[in-house]
């Protein structure tokens, strides 16, 4: 089989996500009725954490458990990698004992020499740059709710993030539009919108602008991973990108809200909220596990009969 990676959103094809869409609503559903589907006995996932996670630690971990197959974690840490070990070098022994490898780590380039290093499918577990395992979810959840994002717009307030470059990587994929709000100086960066269908995106400076008849509102923690020591900043750049009752009455009745999690209520979203009606947070965070499993099936087993 080819061997194939998921390093960014772009890597598949629509008809690729429309296969792991279909594959996530039949898993779910064995998973639901909890009927056990093991394809994957004796396979063997590693993690590699170069940075915190609650989400895609448990979602990868018991989602291959579930898939039959067993997980090995390693927080760089605690590992040689930790101590200096070329990057390449590891990824060259990992692959040939493993099956399939998950990374969260800092830059885009490198989990790219990991990758390209490695025996084996590697998924990107988040970086600085993207988080296509949580716009998969995302997509999914909102398909769920809402039957199609085709045609509708995603307003993203807040910081131009992984997160937000990864919807933007989704929006020509399927086809819907971006408002895009963040506070001067935290613009989309040129570099970074290199091979972005500008057609699919828009910038407003006003945040409630951006969400003003909007289908879905997202947005993210004001300070990812990595950028901690500009928190303070941050704080007082970001004041007026909350995403507030007053912002959501903008968007269309029946928008929905969403948030990668972990949130702070009273920054980036109010309480009212992310806990309120048409927040689906929590369906977001659980389908998290049900595309995974449906990634790691594609990436080892390729497409399968339903
Ligand atoms: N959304 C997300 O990736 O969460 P974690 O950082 O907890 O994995
Ligand atoms: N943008 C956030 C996402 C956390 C899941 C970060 O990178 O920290």
């Amino acid at each position: 089989m080819e061997l194939r990676h998921y390093l960014q959103f772009r890597d598949f094809s629509l008809d690729e996500y429309e296969y792991l869409f279909a594959r996530t609503l039949w898993i779910k559903d064995k998973f639901k009725r909890y009927e056990p589907y093991q394809p994957l006995v004796d396979r063997t996932l590693a993690m590699v954490f170069e940075k915190h996670s609650t989400r895609t630690r448990v979602s990868f971990e018991a989602g291959m458990n579930q898939l039959g197959g067993s997980v090995i974690t390693l927080m760089t840490r605690d590992t040689q990698m930790g101590r200096g070990e070329p990057l390449e070098d590891v990824a060259r022994v990992i692959s040939r004992m493993v099956d399939v490898i998950m990374i969260r780590t800092f830059e885009q380039s490198i989990i790219e020499r990991f990758s390209s290093n490695s025996r084996v499918p590697v998924i990107n577990g988040l970086t600085n740059e993207y988080h296509p395992c949580q716009i998969m979810a995302d997509i999914f959840t909102y398909i769920e709710h809402r039957q199609s994002l085709k045609g509708k717009t995603v307003a993203w307030i807040g910081d131009s993030n992984n997160v937000c470059y990864t919807w933007l990587q989704a929006a020509s994929i399927f086809d819907f539009k971006v408002h895009v709000s963040t506070p001067p100086g935290y613009e989309l960066e040129a570099a970074a919108l290199a091979g972005i269908d500008t057609a699919h995106f828009e910038t407003f400076a006003d945040p409630h602008e951006a969400a003003r008849g909007a289908d879905l509102v997202t947005t993210d923690v004001w300070t990812s991973m990595g950028f901690e020591a500009e928190n303070d900043d941050r704080k007082r750049d970001f004041e007026d990108w909350q995403v507030d009752a007053d912002m959501m009455r903008l968007a269309k009745p029946d928008a929905l809200f969403m948030h990668c999690l972990p949130a702070h209520r009273g920054e980036e979203v109010a309480a009212e909220v992310i806990d309120g009606p048409q927040s689906v947070v929590w369906d977001e965070a659980e389908n998290r596990l049900h595309v995974q499993k449906a990634l790691i099936e594609f990436l080892l087993l390729g497409r399968t009969i339903v």
